[in-house]
């Protein structure tokens, strides 16, 4: 347990650089050791998923080397069955991604996960790998299937899959799977989810092409790494800054290079239209951009207005609800967060978790059930208070409880922020950075 108290407040100002984006450091490592020569990644962020991906890859023979300035991912050399059990911590990316690729192996593996994985569901993805021919073991509760899992990989047939949740995890695990598979594979996004794996694999030279929505790989080729790959800063690590800065009076701050996948602006889109003070500057030097849009966020202080929060726009920002809950209690009028369900199957049932959080700290928050979706409703009040919070082990509402604390009036205390590490190790080193 390590708790954090709030109990001077200070206005953030200047200028910072974050780490590399969680979501592209897992698939630069996969497709990194999957393809046939070396890849440098550079920008790699540190942190408890990220080395969650790197141990497991290694757990099946891959060569990766690291040290403070870049990851080394050695070409293919053929998986290996592991000698043990292999534990992927609680990264839910590295267990669904890995999955997809073990689905064409010749061996059978066991994966265990952390207590906060192993309560999450897995039937999302193993559903689609079964039809293409792995076999699946689960733990079995009720209809659903959780970690522990043994999967058997096999001769895969590629298939035609429409997900039923808009998923990036399970839309990653059957595309990498179409990897090994004979003949072509292609998924259909009801919503589009955030595009890493396919611009990933095409900058590794896979036959993948996208059309709106629909995704097609055509397993023809071997991949071959360009060499050098840049992660561009982490938006879902920016969001917790920017909204500090929005809702901090006085505030101003700059985030250089940081990721603008357009499947992952949400955050910036719809803090904009409540009339957020960003400014978005795209890189345009093609040579720094890379394969991976990136640019420079400055943000400035100032007034929201509420907002609808549709449910084609929940998957560009459904890691950043969290945080975008707490700016909405800053906002004037009542901000509704529809189709926002997919929030419980998170590593915490991030709707209840925020909800108790919020409402301690006073805020006006509530959920509703509207035919098939779950709605958020939260009516800015313009102010919290102060209160004891918890970060249910989740790092997400802990640095969101973070950031409504040092905006509330008064002391809060939030009881363990050791699960920061899962995604941003240096979440308070930065915060102190920006002190003035
Ligand atoms: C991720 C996809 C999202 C997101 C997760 C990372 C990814 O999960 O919440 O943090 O890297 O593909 P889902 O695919 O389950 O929505």
């Amino acid at each position: 347990m390590k708790p954090f108290a709030v109990k001077d407040k200070f206005i953030p100002r200047g200028r910072i650089r974050l780490v590399g984006d969680k979501s592209i450091a897992h698939r630069a490592l996969i497709i990194g050791a999957l393809s046939r020569n070396k890849t440098i990644i550079r920008n790699f962020p540190v942190h408890d998923d990220s080395l969650a991906t790197l141990n497991t890859l290694v757990a099946f023979g891959a060569k990766i080397e690291r040290n403070n300035k870049q990851v080394l991912v050695w070409g293919f050399q053929g998986l290996r069955k592991p000698r043990k059990p292999v534990f992927v911590n609680n990264s839910g990316t590295t267990l669904r991604l890995i999955l997809g690729v073990l689905a064409g192996t010749d061996f059978e593996t066991k994966i265990i996960a952390g207590k906060y994985l192993s309560a999450r569901p897995m039937s999302r993805v193993d559903k689609p790998l079964r039809l293409m021919g792995a076999r699946i073991t689960a733990k079995k509760r009720g209809s659903e299937e959780y970690p522990p899992l043994v999967i058997r990989g096999g001769k895969l047939k590629g298939i035609l899959y429409r997900p039923p949740v808009a998923s990036a995890q399970v839309k990653s695990a059957i595309l990498l799977a179409g990897l090994s598979a004979s003949g072509k594979t292609r998924v259909i996004e009801k919503i589009r989810t955030r595009d890493h794996t396919e611009r990933m694999l095409k900058t590794f030279g896979a036959n993948i092409t996208v059309n709106k929505n629909s995704i097609t790989l055509i397993p023809d080729r071997s991949l071959s790494s360009p060499g050098v790959i840049y992660i561009p800063g982490d938006i879902s690590s920016a969001a917790f800054l920017v909204v500090l800065a929005i809702i901090i009076p006085g505030a101003k701050i700059v985030i250089e290079r940081v990721s603008l996948n357009p499947g992952r602006c949400g955050i910036i889109n719809v803090l904009k239209r409540m009339g957020a003070k960003i400014k978005v500057e795209p890189f345009k030097n093609r040579k720094m951009q890379g394969f991976e849009p990136m640019g420079n966020l400055i943000v400035t202080s100032g007034k929201l207005k509420a907002t609808v929060v549709k449910p084609s726009e929940v998957p560009s920002l459904i890691d950043e609800l969290p945080v975008f809950m707490v700016a909405a209690c800053f906002a004037e009028g009542a901000t509704v967060i529809k189709g926002a369900g997919e929030l419980r199957f998170k590593e915490a049932d991030r709707i209840d978790s925020m909800l108790t959080n919020l409402i301690s700290m006073g805020a006006d928050i509530h959920s509703i059930k509207s035919g098939n979706l779950e709605n958020i409703i939260i009516k800015g009040k313009g102010f919290l208070n102060g209160a004891k919070l918890k970060s249910f082990g989740d790092h997400r509402i802990a640095m969101s409880m973070v950031v409504a604390a040092l905006a509330a009036k008064g002391k809060s205390r939030l009881d363990d922020i050791s699960c920061i590490s899962k995604s941003f190790p240096g979440f308070l080193t930065t915060l102190k950075s920006l002190l003035r």
